[in-house]
């Protein structure tokens, strides 16, 4: 059904962007192949890599009239699978359309093409004494554009709110090559369909993002960070609602697993942790604000809620340097589990008094199906991180059995009012599982909507929807 390119349209690519943005040499394919999910690879015909709009315009017609599969790429750290080109067909590369962002200070907005590192964005507004919240952990790699394809989060997001409330306008290219705004560049519209926060968490399958619009808030003066252990991961767990029921406003509530942290000091030696001997369990706690009274008021509330649940100690870091250090060990978790093993990740989120219950039946089915599990996550959002490993398991638990144990994780994930995704998108892994929270109808409605982004089905095509 779908066309490979030929030496015809790699000469109409050329055409249009030069020969040294078309790649087909083994080493560029190989490296658009994967991204950072499992140890999936599927090779493209070709990857291209177009510095404007116009470029991305003149692509996509092409591609739109051949029948050839698109498939966009920011930077490769995402965890569902969304940059795979499980059809082959040519990559779209967003790299090269990095130009610097223009920061609006009076309207307090910033314009930026998709291939900005996040923390590259995040460090141009702070120098106006701006901010941009979403965090995800891989902001120091991570593209904008893809952020916005999966409406990543992060830590901050608990107080913040994820990278779909931060989206104001897009410009997209669509899948026959017309160039189309979504939206204004204004913080309130009412003005027909929202199209923009469509586009967001479509993980490339309904346009290519070209340009975005984010509004931007004033960046806090004060951080405050508390590390505490716990002798059992379930009591850590069950003090998340009741911090919130108190009045308290964190702007980051993570949970970490003892496996989680010691796994990241061995892969990161450079690393360090203000403990010797680990605890089972961790919350990370920020305050953030303006002002060191309203702070200190926010702590003297907090610290009382967590002592009822047994806490260790309580530490909290003093200088930039330790804070700084802190979260690099919780950022760096995800990469040091793969490194540790191949391992499913499953971004399960329920409503946040439910947390304790999932992380129960999380270890219950670990123990019915053998299974090692390694959770943490954003845990002040419900958000929980499974990372199930592959290490111990035989190819027969891995590829027949884990998928039950996954299914029946999501069935109770539903039951708890929850999803299959917080912030990592369904991409190529958690489509087999859409039917279970998604009724038939909200999937006709889905797929209604793609139809009509993409009638030859050529942008990523293969994701979201069970096959
Ligand atoms: C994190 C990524 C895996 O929270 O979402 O570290
Ligand atoms: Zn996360």
């Amino acid at each position: 059904m779908y066309a490979q390119p030929n030496s015809s349209d790699i000469r109409f690519f050329n055409s249009i962007l030069g020969q040294d943005r078309v790649r087909s040499d083994a080493d560029s394919l190989t490296a658009a192949a994967s991204d950072m999910t499992e140890d999936f690879v599927f090779l493209p015909s070709v990857v291209v890599f177009p510095d404007s709009t116009l470029q991305v315009s003149q692509l996509m017609a092409h591609c739109h009239e051949r029948c050839i599969p698109v498939t966009v790429r920011g930077a490769g750290t995402g965890l569902s699978g969304g940059a795979l080109p499980v059809h082959g067909g040519i990559v779209l590369s967003t790299a090269r359309m990095n130009a610097r962002p223009t920061v609006d200070t009076q309207n307090m907005q910033v314009h930026v093409q998709p291939g900005v590192i996040t923390q590259v964005l995040q460090e141009c507004v702070e120098e106006h004494g701006l901010f941009y919240p979403p965090d995800p952990s891989s902001r120091g790699s991570s593209f904008i554009g893809g952020n916005l394809a999966e409406s990543s989060g992060g830590p901050r997001a608990v107080k913040y709110g994820v990278t779909k409330d931060y989206v104001l306008n897009l410009e997209v290219v669509l899948a026959d090559g017309r160039i189309m705004e979504t939206g204004a560049n204004v913080l309130k519209n009412a003005t027909g369909y929202n199209l923009t926060q469509l586009m967001v968490g479509s993980e490339g399958t309904l346009a290519v993002i070209t340009r975005i619009t984010l509004r931007l808030i004033p960046l806090p003066t004060l951080r405050w960070t508390f590390l505490l252990p716990f002798p059992d991961a379930q009591k850590a767990v069950s003090a998340v609602a009741q911090i919130f029921s108190s009045g308290i406003s964190p702007s980051a509530l993570e949970f970490m697993e003892k496996e989680a942290i010691a796994y990241t000091l061995s892969n990161r030696p450079d690393l360090s942790f203000p403990a010797q001997n680990l605890s089972e369990a961790y919350l990370l706690i920020e305050l953030d604000g303006f002002d060191e009274d309203e702070l200190q008021r926010q702590t003297d509330r907090l610290l009382p809620v967590l002592e009822a649940y047994e806490p260790e100690d309580v530490w909290m870091a003093t200088t930039a340097a330790e804070t700084e250090g802190l979260w690099k060990v919780r950022r760096s978790i995800g990469e040091a589990v793969k490194s540790h093993s191949i391992y499913k990740e499953e971004d399960t989120v329920v409503p946040r008094y439910h947390l304790p219950e999932l992380l129960r039946f999380v270890k219950q089915l670990g123990a019915e199906y053998g299974f090692q599990s390694v959770c943490y996550g954003h845990a002040g959002d419900g958000n929980l991180h499974v990372n199930i490993l592959r290490s111990n398991l035989t190819e027969q638990q891995w590829q027949d059995d884990l998928p039950i144990a996954i299914r029946k994780l999501f069935i109770k994930v539903k039951e708890l009012g929850g999803t299959l995704s917080g912030e990592h998108g369904i991409g190529w892994v958690q489509k087999p599982y859409m039917d279970v929270v998604c009724s038939p109808a909200q999937l006709e409605m889905m797929k209604g909507i793609k139809a009509v982004f993409d009638s030859r089905g050529i942008l990523n095509p293969g994701k979201i929807f069970p096959d």
